[in-house]
């Protein structure tokens, strides 16, 4: 065995096995699957949905999460370095480079939302969150449109550049290590809260009571498009882990593992919010409006509310940094190759850079730039809506045409032969980029359904 060698000539970074299947899946489970899956379930079909969405991840998440692992350990590199040796042509940098600017930009907004979580982790903790007779609308808006939100982004950036700055096996794979298995335990605790609440079944109902009546052709574009964005696909991010991945580990294995965790905690999270939600006689609801606005009123009105909000934000906020984490590690990987930095220097320089860039989106969510509007969008909206829906569809064509029709010996890198390997191949050079297009024509709303 000859060991390879880093980008600085030192020792190459690594993740054990376990430290990797722990980390991608903290990268997997995020935001996504605590506010968005559950609500898009109950929403689409309960049960049918959730077998649509198994499909959806089979046919569309999976393969492409192992060819993105896939280029990241046979290009040993950042996004761009790592299609530019498999390929052998500079051609394959820019747009190894288009996914690195993507995850530079989905940085800057996330850390915000990540942000307000920890502010309402600790503002549940001291019951602070919880005092007068509040409407929770204003409560979140008072706090959004204020400065605070600034102090938390920049919270969030000094937090993941220093997990980042003490490298692969010594920050990224330590955090996720301890906080992976400690999120599943709290959820489970909060699940057994909330399901023993009264009424609390109308809400299992509604997450999971099958209707195959409400699936339609929209449902299947919603479960497509959930599985790329729940995946963490289309950005570089599992490349970019996959590059510090030990030969030995299998691929194949790593993605099943991968595939069920991120189902495994968003299943958990939909028996935690929906008992709630319905035991409390609130409206379901998706994202901000749902964790910030609806859920604080029913944690305002449950005994010891404040712990069990506390806990669910925790919940929230360690969701939201697991993925941050992988997210920033795409530009600081990145920065290390290119320019030689050390990992320190590079973690510093792109935070700081992040921070800056995520001013505007901090300041337009009913602060002082809400009313500037870029194509029609404020700055928070413009950076969710381009990144989500236009850039990480175009980064997983990326990947899937990269897999499909470039890179010959993908095969042997990923573990794959015979039909299995005939069938992966098909599903990247056909089914895939067809159903990426279609995503991409839906939320940008040029398909209607
Ligand atoms: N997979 C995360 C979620 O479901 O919330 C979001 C995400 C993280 C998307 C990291 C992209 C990414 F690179």
């Amino acid at each position: 065995h000859k060991t390879e060698s880093g980008p600085k000539g030192g020792k190459a970074e690594r993740f054990t096995k376990s430290g990797f299947i722990l980390s991608a899946i903290g990268s997997s489970v995020g935001l996504g699957n605590m506010w968005k899956f559950p609500y898009i379930t109950g929403k689409h079909g309960g049960a049918a949905f959730f077998v649509l969405f198994i499909g959806c991840l089979l046919v569309v998440g999976l393969p492409l999460l192992l060819a993105e692992m896939a280029i990241g350990r046979g290009g040993r590199g950042d996004a761009a370095t790592a299609f530019v040796r498999l390929s052998g042509s500079r051609y394959w940098a820019g747009m190894g480079l288009f996914t690195v600017v993507t995850a530079f930009a989905i940085m800057a907004y996330y850390a915000v939302v990540a942000g307000w979580t920890i502010h309402y982790t600790i503002a549940s903790f001291t019951g602070s969150l919880y005092r007068g007779a509040p409407n929770y609308e204003i409560v979140f808006n008072d706090f959004a449109g204020g400065y605070w939100p600034l102090f938390w982004q920049a919270v969030v950036m000094l937090l993941c550049g220093a997990v980042i700055a003490r490298g692969v096996s010594g920050g990224i794979e330590k955090f996720n290590k301890i906080l992976i298995p400690g999120f599943l335990i709290l959820l489970l605790i909060l699940m057994l809260r909330s399901l023993s609440l009264s009424g609390s079944s109308a809400g299992v109902s509604f997450f999971l009571e099958p209707d195959f009546s409400k699936v339609d052709a929209e449902s299947v574009l919603i479960a497509l498009g959930h599985a790329f964005f729940s995946l963490s696909l289309g950005m570089g991010c599992m490349l970019t882990y996959g590059s510090y991945v030990e030969k030995e580990q299998s691929l194949g294995g790593a993605t099943m593992a991968i595939g069920g965790g991120d189902l495994l905690y968003a299943f958990i999270a939909g028996l935690v919010i929906f008992p709630t939600v319905f035991s409390f006689g609130l409206e379901p609801d998706e994202g901000v409006g749902l964790a910030f606005m609806a859920l604080p009123a029913a944690f305002s009105k449950m005994p010891a509310g404040f712990l069990f909000g506390g806990l669910f934000f925790l919940l929230l906020a360690i969701a939201a940094l697991t993925s941050a984490i992988s997210i920033l590690e795409v530009p600081v990987a990145y920065a290390m190759n290119k320019w030689r930095w050390s990992r320190r220097k590079a973690a510093v320089v792109v935070s700081v850079l992040c921070f800056l860039v995520g001013i505007p989106a901090a300041l337009s969510v009913g602060g002082p730039l809400t009313d500037v509007s870029l194509f029609g969008r404020s700055f928070f909206d413009l950076f969710d809506f381009a990144t989500a829906y236009i850039m990480m569809p175009f980064g997983g064509l990326i990947v899937t045409l990269f897999t499909g029709y470039v890179w010959k010996s993908v095969g042997e890198e990923a573990g794959l032969r015979g039909a299995l390997f005939s069938a992966w191949l098909f599903l990247l050079r056909v089914v895939i980029p067809v159903v990426i297009v279609l995503i991409f024509l839906y939320s940008t709303g040029l398909l209607n359904l």
